[in-house]
């Protein structure tokens, strides 16, 4: 089935109809129990009451989620990890990302002036590590929230001053529920009051046991202002990235998810975004979110012209009629009528969800149907 009624719905779910109303409502949804309700919708009710929706998933090409593609074992290549940095407030997140950017400028890459486009990509050891720039917590809670995935492994930088701090445990618990491998960066080892036994011992009780006590977590103790540890922590992101296994089919059309967007005076609606799945071209027809149009240029994290980009690039690219959402997914199609299509209608559902959730109905309204 494609769609059920409420009424239908609660029915299947063994509820009462007022329930499943009220459930609906708290979710911003104002429904009758005679309103039909879209596949999302269901899956959204179904997976609140921890029920698993068993159909055969309709292809619609609007609805990015629903197009599977399989690839073969043999079509996947090694793609450089995604990485976020997360931490308690001054542990030092923006000084590492700084210090990890410079030992690779200074490593080569010269010229060219880094461009900010919300991620970067080193090189070390002739292997690539990209990092996202935003805040973790932002682009965990943005990129969560709106269903995408897109880090492989979270560096917690934890200051050896100071120790575990909420914003530490937050970033844990977010780190287990994407079910991402943590690093721990100890870092302002060089401070005379640092303790490194002492994080290791905090952290235990976050199920975040070092190896040398026999645990499976990896402790790097480093000092991002001194730029110390920084080429170390880089070998244990490599490593646990072997581990990974992480591969993507560069030889398909490109997928991917949005960073960060904004409209640029000279240039338009400019998105900065990370391709996942297959090699973004320029000319490519593509949609983004609920934008559309033809890739007219790429620039990468060093301020360079591109003329394609394959599997973890973060990329920044211009040639869209409208800005995209951090969290967007992106899309190439074979033409681009199709783009325009597809872009079209997800610009009116995007534009109908808008206006339904601004729409206010008071409870006697929402429940005279019960
Ligand atoms: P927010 O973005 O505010 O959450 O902070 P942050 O985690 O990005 O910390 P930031 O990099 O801004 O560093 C906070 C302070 O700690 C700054 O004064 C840094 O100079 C200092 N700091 C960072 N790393 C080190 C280090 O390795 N050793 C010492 N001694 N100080 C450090
Ligand atoms: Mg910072």
């Amino acid at each position: 089935t494609e769609s059920l009624t409420v009424g239908e719905l609660a029915k299947k779910l063994r509820k009462e109809p007022a329930e499943i109303i009220k459930k609906l409502f708290s979710l911003g949804i104002m429904a009758t129990i005679n309103q039909d309700l879209d596949k999302d919708t269901i899956e959204l009710i179904c997976s609140e009451y921890n029920v698993e929706v068993e159909e055969k998933i309709v292809i619609d090409e609007t609805n990015f989620e629903t197009i599977e593609e399989v690839d073969q074992p043999q079509d996947l290549q090694e793609r450089p990890p995604v990485v976020t940095i997360m931490g308690h407030v001054d542990h030092g997140k923006t000084t590492l990302l700084d210090a990890i950017r410079s030992t690779n400028v200074v490593a080569g890459e010269a010229g060219g002036i880094t461009q900010h486009i919300g991620a970067y990509q080193v090189e070390i050891k002739g292997k690539k590590i990209t990092f996202l720039d935003t805040p973790g917590h932002a682009a965990f809670t943005t990129m969560r929230a709106r269903g995408a995935q897109i880090t492989d492994i979270t560096i917690l930088v934890v200051a050896a001053d100071d120790g575990v701090m909420p914003q530490t445990v937050e970033a844990i618990s977010h780190a287990k529920a994407a079910n991402v491998p943590i690093i721990v960066a100890v870092n302002k080892i060089d401070k005379e009051n640092a303790n490194l036994d002492r994080i290791k011992q905090e952290l235990t009780e976050y199920g975040l046991v070092a190896e040398e006590w026999g645990g499976e977590t990896i402790f790097c103790p480093l000092s991002a202002k001194q730029r110390k540890g920084i080429e170390e922590l880089l070998e244990y992101i490599l490593l646990v990235a072997e581990v990974q296994e992480l591969k993507a089919n560069p030889n398909k059309r490109a997928r991917g998810t949005v960073i960060e967007a904004e409209l640029d005076k000279g240039k338009g609606p400019v998105a900065r975004v990370l391709v996942q799945h297959g090699t973004l071209k320029i000319g490519d027809p593509i949609v983004v979110g609920a934008a559309f149009g033809r890739v007219r240029a790429m620039v990468n994290d060093k301020g360079r012209r591109i003329k394609e980009a394959g599997p973890s690039t973060p990329i920044e690219i211009t040639g869209l009629n409208d800005v995209p959402q951090a969290g967007d997914q992106f899309m190439v199609f074979e033409d681009e009528k199709k783009a325009r299509a597809i872009g079209e209608v997800r610009a009116s559902k995007l534009r109908e969800s808008e206006r339904r959730a601004n729409t206010r109905v008071s409870l006697d309204d929402l429940f005279q149907h019960i």
